[in-house]
């Protein structure tokens, strides 16, 4: 009897460190996407959007999210269908967040919706490195490193409507951060080439920038626009 349960233990034991051993390197990188938030970028392509109900959003940037990523591309995600968003576990950051990561997502809502997915999809795949108040808090801390607002005005390129040559706006980013960015781009309904979310990469610590491993594919047209808020 007491062997039996002496053994048990070791064998929870065992089980344990296997499980740290396995969780600590369960991806290799991640992105972190920023997208425009002008209509202009968001709402003035085929899919719609609406302004979140606190309000209309701020002429910057803004998160999309930050996702956990192989180095061949792929990626994991809903790695944990038990580790439910929890906003009570952000709360002190719900007003960091609603100004740096709202929601364009129609039908209108506070951003709870859209914290919900991103966890799920993607925060509950890097858990063994960001609990859900870290993985949120790391978001915002980024965003404030990187003013890619600033980044960009500092070379000249402003969200005026101007056309930029896609070019210009990497080597800006490049300058500003040491690191090759990713440039999303959409079109507008006019079928202008627009700037859209940004891909910086940062190391699987989540703490430090890194050269992307591998950039996804999807292109810009040699001259992008800027869209103005
Ligand atoms: C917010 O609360 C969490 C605990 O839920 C804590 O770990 C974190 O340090 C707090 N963050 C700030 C910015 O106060
Ligand atoms: C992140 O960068 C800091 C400062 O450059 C360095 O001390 C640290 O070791 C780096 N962390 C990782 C995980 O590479």
């Amino acid at each position: 009897m007491m062997e039996l349960k002496l053994s048990m233990v070791v064998k929870l034991l065992w089980i344990h460190c296997l499980a740290i051993v396995c969780t600590s390197q369960d991806f290799d990188f991640f992105y972190f996407v920023q997208q425009t938030q002008w209509p202009g970028a968001y709402c003035d392509s085929k899919q719609s959007c609406c302004y979140p109900s606190t309000g209309k959003p701020a002429s910057d940037f803004s998160i999309h999210g930050l996702w956990p990523n192989y180095k061949d591309g792929s990626y994991p995600s809903n790695c944990d269908p038990g580790s439910n968003f929890d906003p009570s576990k952000i709360s002190n950051l719900t007003q960091r967040l609603q100004r740096d990561w709202p929601t364009l997502a129609c039908p209108s809502g506070d951003g709870l919706q859209f914290w919900a997915h991103e966890w799920s999809k993607h925060g509950t795949c890097s858990e063994s490195i960001l609990n859900q108040n870290e993985y949120f808090s790391t978001a915002l801390n980024l965003k404030e490193r990187v003013n890619l607002l600033q980044i960009l005005g500092d070379s000249g390129i402003q969200p005026n409507g101007d056309l930029y040559s896609l070019e210009s706006v990497k080597d800006a980013i490049k300058g500003g951060i040491g690191y090759d960015a990713w440039i999303q781009c959409n079109t507008d309904t006019s079928g202008n080439s627009q700037l859209y979310q940004v891909y910086i990469c940062l190391d699987a610590s989540g703490s430090n920038f890194t050269d992307c491993p591998i950039f996804p594919h999807g292109k810009c047209r040699h001259n992008i626009e800027f869209p103005s808020f």
